[in-house]
């Protein structure tokens, strides 16, 4: 088959915002910017790890979604941000954790994938790796985009902890996410995150952890998580998905419909999920109000949702 497919979200949640056609389109807009540029990479032969790359560093590029230059702030003002890589042909790895000032961290966990021999690096090791390998590096400014800085004094006043989307007041915070099947048939996820709005210093979530946030094995799928960190950590669920359709030879509309059965079941599992089957099957499920997400299926028309 030389289709190939690409899915990508940008945070599950509330999303009551969304009520307002301004930021709707913004939304949207951003979505379809994404698919299309990972569609150039896809249909001229680019891998789907390339694909999955360029779409998160993207997403992390836009201020509107909870990544990157958009990241939320943690209880002491400052961006902690969390992502991963996962190449499905061979299982190789990325993932870092708790860096800062970094512009894109979905690039220096494929740089970890690459250049080293571990799958994770965290805080100031990370950022050690990144400077010596010469990754761009921004001052907190970058990251301090007005919107966010007036949502962490919100979450300060209100003593609470946003949670991923799911507040009433706190709709534009998420996860990102992007995965794809290339023409070769190989599969490739990435997901990326600021996290949680007010969180504790050193918290990390599940978009680094390998099985939780992202996860990604020829055989079986690819995924990409977001929601509730604490959630997927405890389910294991983007590996829950995996295994099955490994096990069980469903596609991916029937396994995003066990992994959200599970997620409730187990934990009352708060967020989302997409997936894409070794087919090139696109799913996608949520357990809170809405899913951000787009894709291309087979190499057919774009679609974005939310
Ligand atoms: N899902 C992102 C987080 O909990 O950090």
């Amino acid at each position: 088959m030389n289709d190939y497919s690409l899915m990508i979200h940008g945070g599950a949640g509330s999303l009551d915002n969304i009520k307002d056609a301004k930021v709707a389109v913004r939304y949207l807009e951003g979505i379809r910017t994404v698919l299309e540029h990972g569609r150039t990479i896809l249909s001229a032969g680019g891998s789907a790890l390339e694909a999955v790359e360029v779409s998160v560093g993207l997403l992390e590029d836009d201020p509107v979604f909870n990544a990157g230059c958009g990241s939320v702030l943690n209880e002491h003002g400052r961006v902690e941000m969390d992502a991963a890589i996962m190449n499905g042909a061979d299982l190789r790895a990325g993932a870092v954790a708790a860096v800062s000032n970094i512009t894109n961290p979905v690039h220096l966990a494929r740089l970890i994938m690459a250049e080293s021999e571990h799958v994770m690096l965290i805080g100031q090791g990370a950022m050690e790796f990144a400077r010596q390998h010469g990754m761009p590096y921004a001052v907190d400014k970058y990251f301090h985009v007005p919107e966010r800085i007036e949502q962490f004094q919100r979450a300060r006043k209100g003593q609470q902890l946003a949670l991923d989307h799911d507040s009433p007041d706190e709709q534009k915070y998420g996860t990102v996410g992007a995965v794809a099947r290339d023409k070769a048939g190989h599969l490739a996820a990435a997901t990326s995150t600021g996290g949680i709005v007010n969180k504790h210093v050193g918290r990390v979530g599940d978009s680094p952890i390998i099985g939780a946030g992202v996860f990604a094995d020829d055989v079986s799928c690819a995924v990409s998580s977001t929601g509730y960190g604490e959630d997927f950590m405890r389910t294991v669920l983007a590996k829950t998905i995996a295994d099955y359709i490994e096990f069980t030879h469903e596609d991916a509309d029937k396994a995003v419909a066990y992994g959200m059965e599970y997620l409730v079941k187990k934990v009352n599992g708060r967020g989302g999920v997409i997936v894409i089957d070794s087919h090139g099957n696109c799913a996608s499920g949520f357990t809170t109000k809405k899913m951000i997400h787009g894709w291309i299926e087979r190499s057919g028309d774009t679609h974005c949702r939310f």
